[in-house]
């Protein structure tokens, strides 16, 4: 990474080392409006992608979230934009480089099963790489042999697990399978997916787990399911269902978020580092 973005975001964020970063998928951006902070377009932030999908906010946003000092990336790029698997690398180094220990994504997806339906959470616990693809081809040191063991965090998903009870709000665990998108997945392709292990499909989240554990960070992530996967129901699966859908869940996912920051603030010793 490059010493001027570094410099560029302490200059207008100030140094004080950031606690989590969070990534935020389609429709969830509400989140980082409400952080008391600073928020720098992505724009303004050299190598910075220009997140084009509609339903994301390109910006960064550091602040104050519920007593715990965090970095927000509004918005993501996805593979399917520009055929670059690595296109979050930069803005992930950031988010280690700023102090964040632990990284949460977030994202809509699809879901293949029947108890987790459109508006329900699910904690991913694993992934599969359906696409094939991965952010570190080409890395040329030995650091690319990435342990992806646990990569989803079992202490901190406990954590958000709790925090979803003190909630009330249901949230089971599954897998989540990455496919490149932009189109979306054909419902053989889905029926192959789920025997595979998948519970869920989405078009992101994998790359940058990939790239948050390359970087030494803890990672954990949750998906709202915006729709059943293809062949699975007779809706009709569209990106404008997903944002349409993403609000539904995004409520839940706020709480969840925000009980599980402020369970840390209150409770240092439950620290997700
Ligand atoms: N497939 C892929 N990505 C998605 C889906 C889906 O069904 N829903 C939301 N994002």
């Amino acid at each position: 990474m490059t010493v001027d973005l570094l410099s560029t975001v302490r200059s207008r964020a100030g140094d004080e080392p950031v606690q989590v970063g969070l990534i935020l998928g389609s429709g969830l951006g509400h989140l980082a409006d409400t952080v008391d902070g600073v928020a720098i377009p992505y724009e303004d932030l050299p190598g910075f992608p220009h997140a084009g999908v509609s339903g994301h906010q390109p910006k960064l946003v550091i602040g104050d979230l519920e007593g715990v000092r965090v970095a927000i990336l509004g918005g993501r790029a996805h593979y399917y934009e520009s055929g670059q698997a690595a296109v979050m690398r930069g803005p992930i180094e950031l988010l280690q480089q700023l102090g964040a220990e632990t990284l949460l994504l977030t994202n809509a997806a699809g879901s293949f099963r029947a108890d987790i339906p459109p508006g329900d959470l699910m904690l991913i616990n694993d992934h599969i790489n359906f696409s094939g693809l991965n952010p570190l081809i080409g890395e040329p040191t030995d650091r690319r042999f990435v342990n992806m063991t646990n990569a989803y965090d079992p202490e901190i998903s406990t954590q958000l697990e709790s925090a979803a009870a003190s909630e009330d709000i249901a949230i089971k665990s599954g897998v989540y399978a990455w496919y490149s998108g932009p189109s979306f997945e054909t419902p053989a392709e889905i029926r192959a997916i789920k025997i595979l292990g998948a519970d869920a499909v989405g078009m992101s989240t994998v790359p940058e787990v990939i790239l948050a554990r390359f970087f030494g960070m803890k990672a954990v992530a949750i998906s709202t399911i915006t729709n059943m996967a293809a062949g699975m129901s007779d809706e009709n699966i569209s990106h404008e269902h997903t944002k349409a859908m993403a609000p539904l869940g995004a409520a839940k996912l706020e709480k969840v978020i925000r009980r599980f920051l402020r369970n840390i603030s209150v409770n240092p010793g439950s620290k997700p580092v």
